[in-house]
């Protein structure tokens, strides 16, 4: 036990894994360009600047001085040029999008058509007056309007903030209000689960709900339905790029400094921040990691089945891999429609090359069993990504297993919002992998753990992870501490590092829980269970038992193979015994078939934890799944 930073240490299956020798045979990024990289602190960011086109080329790659100092701090570029123009030499024919609706519906965009439509889309934002710097938000599902959209808006240099599509009327208003953003660009509705979704009504109540004046909304007509109707304010999306047919509109050269875009992290428990990232920097970074961890390639198709509306989307559907020149996928159904093989037949059907997902998607695929992806042919794919929470190492040899066929490395992926970009991962074609780790700082970024007086923890006893260089894709206005040698940006996350310099992330900061008087990371309580035969997913909350110690409840999903519970009790018990001691056993466990997320895919464990404690809870509006907390409180009852 480490009582400094309070996290419990506990022995991990040491088993790692070396790339696939004919992975690493055409590897993106090789052994010695990664040490030469990692040598030169800050020029080595010079190569992933390099990757991009720029009207007025930097001189300088990062100048210190000024609260978080500054990337590329004299160039000028626009990320539309970057995403679309440059490719139309040489890749002018290949697709650039490829969209598949949630009805089976198919688009490809080619690397031209997108050329036309973000031009005719940014004369028509032009037309209704929004110019430089104005804020246009954007609120609208996976349909190749919102990629489009982004495009326009990065072309005439307005930072762009997307909405996820999900949220409530209110979280719209409130994001609006908070980026002062007086233009809306969404979309008629859409359907989900074969109900008609009215975003426009939505978009409506967020407009009447607040006095913040929204002084034009342009419509994407989704849904054939006659009883949309615009109002005055209202432009038709078709009907604009109508207007401004076969116009070109000249890119607006941006600083590297100044806003692509604003996005609001989606944490599970305080108020919505905003984030706001730069042209240069994010762009150079998105592309660097797109191209040394993601590996992509002109050639590749690409599946990052994350929804635009999060930082993965922005980063690792839209600027990094058009930024390479790839063609990306752009999925608007959901997993398990029509069957539980949606996934697998997408990537047989595409010859995808990269899948990048997150382990709860992951962890639900090993749930609806082996048999959907082995009825499918996945040579294909080279590379699978995993970004979001720890991909415990049950989970990882799945992936790795039936959907990788050992063939394709997978890069565990840690970055956040904040962050814009990867910043931990091993390089696929260099570093071994270690199940259940994340991997090393990427080459040019530096980290390390932070005890709770904020003194550096020693490597591997727990701290908070905390990035201690500036890297290109940080934000403005970025939250951080210290000068010079001093200078940091601690996270919430606790991790340890190993003598290997591989970081497992260990639970946030925020999640924690107390048994007895030790302190321990959820994540890790929950991946000693999630990886028991049977179980799906787990979720670890304390609870408060009157004068007495802290105890533990899990909640825990289990596989659609109906066990017997009293067996599956003991296997866990077993399992937490092994890994992390007889004291870390839950007091209780909750079994029930799905546990409570927040759309973006976030376990709510407050709501749990408020459930446990005295059965009173807050606000379910931010759930994907709300009927799940009455099938909880019954459970609860029944113990
Ligand atoms: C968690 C998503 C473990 C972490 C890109 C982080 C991870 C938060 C990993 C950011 C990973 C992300 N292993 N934990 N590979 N990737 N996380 O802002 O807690 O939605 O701080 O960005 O997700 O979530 P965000």
């Amino acid at each position: 036990m480490d009582d400094e930073s309070g996290v419990e240490s506990h022995p991990r299956n040491g088993r790692t894994v070396d790339p696939p020798p004919a992975f690493t045979d055409q590897a993106n990024v090789t052994a010695a360009e990664a040490a030469a990289f990692a040598e030169d602190w800050p020029d080595c960011w010079d190569e992933a600047g390099e990757m991009l086109d720029w009207a007025d080329a930097y001189g300088t790659v990062f100048e210190s001085g000024d609260g978080n100092g500054r990337w590329f701090p004299d160039g000028r570029l626009n990320a539309s040029v970057n995403c679309v123009d440059r490719h139309l030499d040489e890749r002018k024919t290949q697709a650039a999008i490829k969209w598949i609706g949630k009805r089976g519906e198919r688009r490809t965009y080619t690397y031209l058509d997108l050329y036309h439509e973000v031009n005719e889309f940014a004369a028509g934002l032009r037309s209704l007056g929004i110019g430089e710097g104005d804020v246009v938000t954007l609120y609208m599902p996976a349909i190749p309007e919102l990629p489009i959209a982004m495009l326009a808006c990065a072309r005439i240099g307005a930072p762009h903030n997307v909405v996820f599509a999900g949220f409530s009327a209110a979280a719209l208003a409130e994001r609006m209000e908070r980026s002062e953003s007086e233009f809306l660009v969404t979309c008629d509705g859409y359907y989900r689960r074969g109900n008609a979704i009215h975003q426009k009504n939505k978009a409506d109540n967020a407009r009447i709900s607040t006095d913040h004046e929204v002084t034009d909304v342009v419509v994407v007509e989704r849904l054939d339905d006659e009883s949309v109707r615009l109002g005055e304010d209202d432009h038709a999306y078709d009907g604009l790029l109508a207007d401004h047919r076969g116009e070109e509109v000249d890119p607006v050269s941006r600083a590297a400094t100044d806003p692509l875009f604003l996005i609001y992290t989606s944490g599970t428990t305080g108020e919505p921040t905003g984030v706001r990232h730069t042209t240069g920097g994010y762009l150079a970074h998105a592309a660097w990691t797109s191209h040394a961890v993601l590996d992509l390639e002109p050639a590749d198709t690409y599946w990052c089945s994350a929804d635009i509306g999060w930082i993965t989307g922005h980063t690792y559907l839209v600027y990094g891999p058009l930024s390479l020149g790839t063609t990306t996928l752009l999925y608007e159904g959901t997993p398990d429609h029509p069957e539980k093989d949606r996934v697998w037949e997408v990537i047989e059907r595409n010859a995808v090359d990269v899948f990048y997902t997150a382990p709860t998607a992951i962890r639900a695929f090993m749930k609806w069993g082996t048999e959907h992806p082995d009825s499918h042919d996945l040579s294909s794919l080279r590379l699978l990504g995993s970004v979001g929470e720890p991909l415990n190492p049950s989970a990882w040899s799945w992936y790795y297993e039936h959907v990788g066929g050992e063939d394709c490395p997978i890069v565990d992926t840690w970055w956040q919002t904040e962050t814009g970009a990867i910043l931990l991962s091993t390089l696929p074609g260099v570093d071994a992998m270690k199940p259940g780790s994340a991997g090393p700082a990427l080459p040019g970024i530096d980290v390390t753990v932070v005890g709770p007086t904020g003194a550096p923890a020693t490597a591997t006893e727990g701290g908070r992870l905390a990035v201690t260089k500036p890297w290109p894709g940080m934000p403005l206005d970025l939250e951080t501490d210290g000068e010079g040698d001093d200078w940091r940006y601690v996270t919430e996350d606790v991790a340890r590092i190993d003598e290997d310099g591989y970081v497992t992330v260990l639970g946030r900061l925020d999640d924690t829980v107390a048994v007895g008087n030790h302190r321990l990371g959820t994540m890790e309580l929950e991946s000693a269970i999630a990886d028991v035969e049977g179980v799906a997913e787990a979720a670890i909350v304390d609870v408060r038992d009157g004068e007495a110690e802290n105890t533990i409840y899990a909640f825990v999903s289990t596989d659609e193979r109906h066990e017997c519970e009293q067996r599956l009790r003991d296997r866990i018990t077993d399992s937490v015994e092994r890994t992390i001691g007889p004291f870390a056993v839950p007091e209780a466990f909750v079994f029930t078939p799905e546990l409570p997320k927040t759309r973006s895919g976030k376990l709510m464990r407050r709501l749990l934890k408020d459930i446990a404690n005295d059965g009173e809870f807050g606000d379910t509006s931010a759930l994907r799944n709300p009927e799940i907390v009455g099938e909880i409180e019954s459970a609860l009852e029944r113990m």
